[in-house]
């Protein structure tokens, strides 16, 4: 197993170029079930979740070929639609192909992704949607068995909550339904922007794209043919490297980045007292000499992400006062709390708000990646504690962050990717 060692004050300078979206990819990749004709998609960001997701298609019997930053994926050769506890346990996104797999084959089974280090992140309003589609659903031994063996048919879904995940299973569902499906209360966030597009452009009707009441006039079964596509920039990893800027006060460029999907992000590190360039697809971040405090609360697009909410956590332990930050969307979100207080941090928790004390410094120390976000805020402390943090379980990261340890030192961080001693 991998570990970080960082060894923190240095200053960073210099440009990083922004990899493609995770969480756009993920959904990319289980709509093309929704073809049987090859799809090519580029841009993809090299990291564990998109290979795991792209393992799970080859597993159904897809011919997949992945090299650097694009995969060729053609599911004319899917023979299977179960995905199986191996896969989902690993990675929860693979709840993804439900809506695809069942909207063509008319069948399928996915295993029940469990809580995580998160939340309990239930699947309920996916399989309710699917449901009022005129899907069967039971759950069989840990499995969702999903049938709707005359297909799936347009229907009004009305979401109690925004759920990202679910409105992507829902779009991806209806694009092959018999007749129109209406989404209210769908989410916004670009990676949903994104997957519609992907699909109005191979054909089917989507009215609303980007509000958040989505009308998809599906194509009783009829699969589409999609035009390569190309991922959106990965709004999170912009922002990490942003308040990398931040909490080594060092001015950074990123490159091939959208700056209007990180307002929210850019808002917050104003309100601290960074100021910013702003080009088409590029971003130049100056930091001030002392750091404001911020409140923030987390909630859906275009508000304030909760992927973001465990680095500004980490930029504003060093700011000059105290900062109070609220996570609504989920309800263990706070992980990292115990481990930015390993390193010297004065967090205060309780329920799901964090009171952030300010510090005169922090100090290396061995610490422990809990989630992929923690794992990042970790990451960005180490850049300002003295001496040397060694961070564990980096697998998370590697999920999430394309080479972050590669983009970090090219920027003049002290970072080491090394293995643990063997145990005896
Ligand atoms: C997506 O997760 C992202 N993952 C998450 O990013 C992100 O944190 C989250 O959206 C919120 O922005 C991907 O895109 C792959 P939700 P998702 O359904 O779709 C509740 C990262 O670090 N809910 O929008 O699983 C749920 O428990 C990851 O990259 C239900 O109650 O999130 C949560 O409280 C972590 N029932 C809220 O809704 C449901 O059926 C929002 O979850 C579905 C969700």
């Amino acid at each position: 197993m991998d570990y970080l060692q960082i060894k923190g004050g240095a200053k960073l300078q210099g440009s990083v170029s922004i990899s493609g979206s995770k969480n756009a990819a993920l959904p990319v990749i289980a709509a093309t079930i929704l073809s049987d004709k090859e799809v090519t998609l580029t841009n993809l960001p090299n990291v564990v979740d998109i290979r795991t997701l792209l393992k799970l298609l080859t597993m159904l019997g897809a011919k997949v070929t992945h090299e650097g930053t694009q995969a060729k994926i053609d599911n004319s050769s899917i023979h299977s639609t179960k995905a199986v506890y191996e896969i989902v346990s690993q990675m929860r996104a693979s709840i993804l192909v439900l809506g695809p797999l069942l909207a063509r084959f008319g069948e399928c089974e996915v295993s029940l992704p469990g809580g995580c280090a998160i939340g309990q992140r239930p699947i309920d309003l996916h399989l309710k949607a699917l449901e009022a589609m005129g899907a069967k659903i039971e759950i069989i031994g840990g499995y969702v068995r999903a049938e709707a063996p005359d297909g799936l048919r347009g229907a009004k879904i009305i979401f109690d909550k925004i759920t990202v995940g679910g409105t992507e299973n829902i779009i991806m569902a209806a694009a092959l339904a018999k007749g129109t499906t209406t989404i209210i209360n769908a989410a916004k966030e670009p990676e949903i922007v994104q997957l519609c597009k992907m699909i109005r452009d191979a054909g089917v009707e989507i009215e609303g794209i980007g509000g958040s009441e989505l009308i998809i006039h599906g194509t009783d079964r009829k699969t589409l043919d999609f035009q390569p596509t190309k991922i959106i920039p990965d709004r999170i990893e912009a922002g990490t490297y942003l308040c990398a800027g931040a909490i080594t006060k060092s001015a950074i460029t990123l490159t091939d980045v959208n700056p209007e999907h990180i307002r929210a992000s850019i808002n917050k590190l104003e309100s601290m007292g960074c100021t910013f360039e702003i080009g088409n697809e590029s971003i130049t971040i100056h930091p001030p000499q002392t750091i404001k405090p911020v409140n923030l609360i987390t909630t859906e697009y275009p508000g304030f992400p909760t992927d973001m909410q465990a680095q500004f956590m980490a930029v504003a332990v060093m700011a000059n006062g105290e900062s109070l930050i609220e996570e609504r969307l989920f309800e263990n979100r706070f992980m990292h709390v115990g481990e930015l207080n390993r390193l010297g941090a004065d967090i205060w928790l309780k329920g799901n708000i964090a009171a952030v004390h300010p510090v005169k410094a922090l100090y290396g120390a061995d610490v422990m990646a809990t989630d992929l976000r923690a794992s990042s805020a970790l990451v960005l402390a180490a850049l300002v504690a003295e001496g040397t943090t060694n961070i564990h379980r980096i697998y998370h990261l590697d999920r999430g962050y394309d080479n972050l340890e590669g983009k970090l030192s090219a920027l003049g961080a002290d970072i080491l990717r090394l293995k643990e001693p063997a145990r005896s």
